[in-house]
């Protein structure tokens, strides 16, 4: 986007390389396994938002940190080929670029270890140094891999301004009720929503539960995956998502799907239920590409899999059972 442009959608948050191996199995403690794919890619959750959002359509503006590394320039560049505004992601000379060690089985079960580096130095100094460009986005985008101070700062920012706020709360962790009383629309996996609220979500009773609970707290909206499927809950009903029966690779970055697109639904002025209807659709398309950036949709993928949908809403399929 032009560099006078105004971003709809501001993102703040991580911003890392991801190294992914893919094997017959996960190892264990002290094991060795010998994999057979290798993987190597932008990634972070703030990073993975961002570029999500743009493939959508969306005008987006990224605020984060990278390293003054090879790796940080290589990720900047490979952000702006993705259309996304970086004047806000930092450069930092003392840290090195965050880094993600995956590892994904056959049956597309994952398991990570993360380095976050320049992201964990973030400073509310650099949410401030964007303040104009939160207040005039419709969305603000954020996870919690960057400190808890500065997206809390970011959010409070949008709050004060009207610009709607989607948090997708991972890595999972409780948060204070201030920010939750500031979220339009919070969505958190089956672990983070337990971590939120001390549900265990297993199925979509206990997603209502956790949802409710956090509905109680303030946030305006929820939606909790399960094993089986999304629920969606605001004040005036619920909608139950079921998992679509697919082939899937791997879901790693399918949560981060379905929260760029429902940011940029909603930035659309689409309501909570139009918007979670096809952010599920782009987070159905993100399982079946190994890695989190590769597998986030086009707006022409979605939208011709939105096309395809029967007269119901539903799809002909049955819904996957894993
Ligand atoms: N078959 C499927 N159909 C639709 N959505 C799916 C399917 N399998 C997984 N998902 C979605 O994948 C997402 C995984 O979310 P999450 O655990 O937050 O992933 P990540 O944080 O790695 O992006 C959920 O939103 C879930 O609904
Ligand atoms: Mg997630």
């Amino acid at each position: 986007m032009a560099a006078e442009e105004q971003a709809d959608i501001v993102v703040v948050g991580g911003i890392s390389t991801d190294f992914l191996v893919q094997g017959p199995r996960l190892p264990g403690p002290g094991d060795r396994v010998e994999g057979h794919l290798f993987l190597e890619s932008l990634g972070g959750k703030g990073a993975n938002g961002a570029v999500g959002a743009a493939r959508l359509g969306a005008r987006v503006a990224l605020i984060g940190r990278v390293g003054m590394d090879a790796r940080g320039l290589a990720l900047l560049e490979q952000l702006e080929g993705e259309g996304v505004d970086i004047r806000s992601v930092g450069r930092d000379a003392g840290e090195m670029t965050g880094v993600v060690l995956e590892m994904v089985d056959e049956a597309g079960r994952t398991q990570s270890l993360a380095s976050p580096g320049a992201n964990h130095c973030m400073k509310v100094a650099d949410v401030m140094r964007a303040e104009e460009r939160i207040t005039a986005a419709r969305v603000l985008l954020a996870q919690l891999e960057v400190p808890l101070d500065v997206v809390s700062a970011a959010v409070h920012i949008a709050r004060a301004a009207g610009t709607r706020v989607v948090l997708d709360p991972a890595p999972a962790m409780d948060l204070p009720e201030d920010l939750l009383e500031a979220i339009h629309v919070i969505r958190p996996n089956a672990k983070e929503a337990e971590a939120l609220t001390g549900v265990e979500v297993r199925d979509r009773d206990s997603a209502r539960r956790a949802a409710e609970n956090l509905l109680r707290r303030g946030v305006g909206g929820a939606v909790v995956a399960s094993p089986d499927g999304s629920l969606v809950l605001w004040s005036e009903g619920e909608l139950w998502l079921p998992d679509l029966a697919l082939e899937r690779a791997d879901t790693t970055g399918a949560g981060d799907a379905f929260s760029a697109a429902l940011a940029v639904a909603i930035a659309e002025g689409e309501s909570l239920t139009e918007a979670a209807r096809f952010a599920h659709e782009a987070s159905a398309l993100a399982t079946l590409r190994l890695g989190a950036l590769g597998g986030l949709p086009t707006r022409d993928q979605v939208e011709s899999r939105l096309a395809r949908l029967g007269p119901s809403g539903e799809w002909p399929e049955s819904p996957h059972h894993p």
